[in-house]
């Protein structure tokens, strides 16, 4: 049995960050929605309610059903769940006229709160609320406070209830990792028992069990998480997964060999189709990066449907998807408006009829690494840059034409080489060179040129979500642009985009 923790989504933003923390910690959790809670089974360990953007002041405020958690099993509300548990239990939360963003310094006033178990007195938290807990019922005890708030934590007597107004879970709370360690070893007295190889162990054995002798294919890109799950599937049903990695012509310089014979290294029954001619075909005077997204998508589909034919007998496809796909669909919040529709290219057609296995879905990013790190997946795809789907097609400008994608791959080529020799590659968590639909006078010789202007980005992310554009040192960029203009013909110039998202974007389109 794994044990879990239930986290109660009220639709912060901080939602996911809970449970990677806790994940990080070693416990397994699940996300569901408030609205939606599942029923309590003897896994479960404990329960969190999650912050929101909404107040239990407002007309219609979320109201979960807690019959079978509130004094039952140990429960920890995190900002909106502290006030919820105040105000609906004959507390009073009211306005917040005082300052309750950003950091604060806790002073912790019952030592023998399990909570803050070894947690200093003045740590600094985060806090982020329009209202306030003014009022505690009588039976709740005051675990801490901060200069501007007085009610900052408490516990609930005769319950393992305890609730904190600030954000354990960000980076900025100095011990919240200790907090959620406390909640979750302390108090709801997990094991720990979440680790890469139990995953995989467990994986592995689902995974027969439904599969049993049945054929899957599955539809390789090169990225991290269809590497993973082709391996795991590749342990658990060895040559009955058929892997099919499509050159669309869109790739790195060298990546598509590089990569197949990665996968071949892998012992992955693994079949690399080149389709680049029906690609360029498709996407033959197209400009708009939506139409180019369409017309790689629907080629795609269309070599992939072939390829598998193919295969006789499939009954299954495996797909890469991981959990925040999952919470992003069964969201409080509706899907998120920041994701875009097309980023999960590959939506296959009904009529293939093929059931879908999707051995990563419970995996957060960092996760999928780190089961990657333990099956032995190779460094080179371990730690590469994320790279879209529809790849070079979408940092060409403009109409796309053999001759770009060669400058463009080279000018990739010499600037990702240079941030690996020079030991950057791994400081950078997305970088490419993007060709642009303009062209301008040089020198070079006796001769004046009018030639092509590349642009080089290189970000600092998590998640892609936001990001900042990173600040490489001058002497590296003198040395990647001195080599870009005299190795790459049809290059007169190079710049360096040093724009963050929001409001720019990664990708230049
Ligand atoms: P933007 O440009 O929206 O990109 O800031 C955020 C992240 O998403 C990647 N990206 C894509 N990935 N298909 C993909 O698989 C796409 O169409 C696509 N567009 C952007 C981008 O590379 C960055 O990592």
């Amino acid at each position: 049995m794994q044990e879990q923790i239930l986290i109660l989504d009220f639709g912060s933003q901080f939602t996911q960050l809970i449970a990677r923390r806790l994940r990080e910690l070693n416990v397994y959790c699940e996300i569901h929605p408030y609205t939606k809670v599942p029923k309590i089974t003897p896994d479960i360990k404990g329960v969190i309610l999650s912050g929101s953007p909404h107040s239990v002041r407002e007309e219609n405020p979320p109201q979960p059903n807690l019959s079978e958690i509130k004094g039952k099993l140990p429960l920890l509300g995190v900002c909106f769940g502290a006030q919820y548990l105040a105000h609906f239990f004959g507390g009073e939360v009211g306005k917040s006229n005082s300052r309750e963003y950003g950091r604060a310094h806790l002073e912790i006033k019952d030592k023998n709160s399990k909570l803050f178990n070894d947690v200093a007195d003045d740590s600094v938290v985060w806090m982020s609320h329009a209202d306030t807990i003014l009022k505690i019922p009588s039976n709740y005890k005051v675990t801490a406070s901060t200069h501007d708030v007085k009610i900052a934590a408490y516990d609930i007597e005769g319950e393992e209830t305890s609730c904190i107004q600030f954000h354990p879970e960000v980076y900025h709370t100095k011990e919240g990792a200790k907090i959620l360690k406390n909640f979750v070893y302390g108090i709801c007295k997990c094991k720990g028992d979440w680790t890469p190889a139990s995953f995989i162990e467990t994986t592995i054995s689902d995974l027969k069990t439904q599969l049993g002798d049945e054929k899957v294919i599955l539809g390789l890109s090169g990225g991290v998480d269809s590497s993973v799950a082709a391996m795991i599937l590749h342990k658990a049903i060895g040559k009955n997964l058929h892997c099919i990695f499509v050159d669309n012509g869109l790739l790195r310089k060298n990546e598509f060999e590089t990569v197949l014979e990665s996968y071949k290294h892998m012992g992955l029954n693994v079949k690399g189709v080149n389709a680049k001619d029906k690609f360029y075909a498709e996407l033959n005077g197209v400009s708009d990066p939506e139409k180019k997204r369409k017309a790689i998508g629907k080629v795609f589909i269309d070599v992939f449907d072939e390829e598998s034919k193919l295969v006789t007998n499939a009954q299954w496809l495996a797909q890469g998807t991981i959990y925040p796909d999952v919470i992003e669909s069964v969201s409080v919040k509706g899907p998120s408006a920041t994701i875009k529709s097309h980023h999960n290219v590959g939506g296959l057609p009904d009529y293939m009829k093929l059931k879908i296995v999707e051995p990563l879905r419970s995996l957060f990013k960092d996760e999928v690494r780190r089961v990657g790190k333990e099956l032995g997946l190779d460094e080179n795809i371990l730690n590469r840059h994320p790279f879209p789907g529809p790849g070079l097609a979408i940092r060409i400008l403009g109409e796309i034409t053999p001759e770009k994608i060669r400058v463009i791959q080279e000018v990739d080529y010499i600037f990702i080489e240079g941030l690996k020799s020079h030991n950057l590659y791994k400081e950078v968590w997305q970088a490419g060179a993007i060709f642009l639909p303009i062209q301008s006078v040089g020198v070079m010789g006796d001769e004046r040129t009018y030639e092509s202007v590349v642009a080089l980005r290189a970000v600092s992310s998590t998640d892609g979500m936001t990001a900042d554009w990173c600040h490489l040192p001058y002497e590296f960029l003198a040395k990647i642009s001195n080599e870009i203009i005299n190795k790459v013909k049809g290059v007169n110039r190079v710049v360096y985009d040093i724009s963050s998202k929001p409001p720019a974007t990664i990708e230049w389109e």
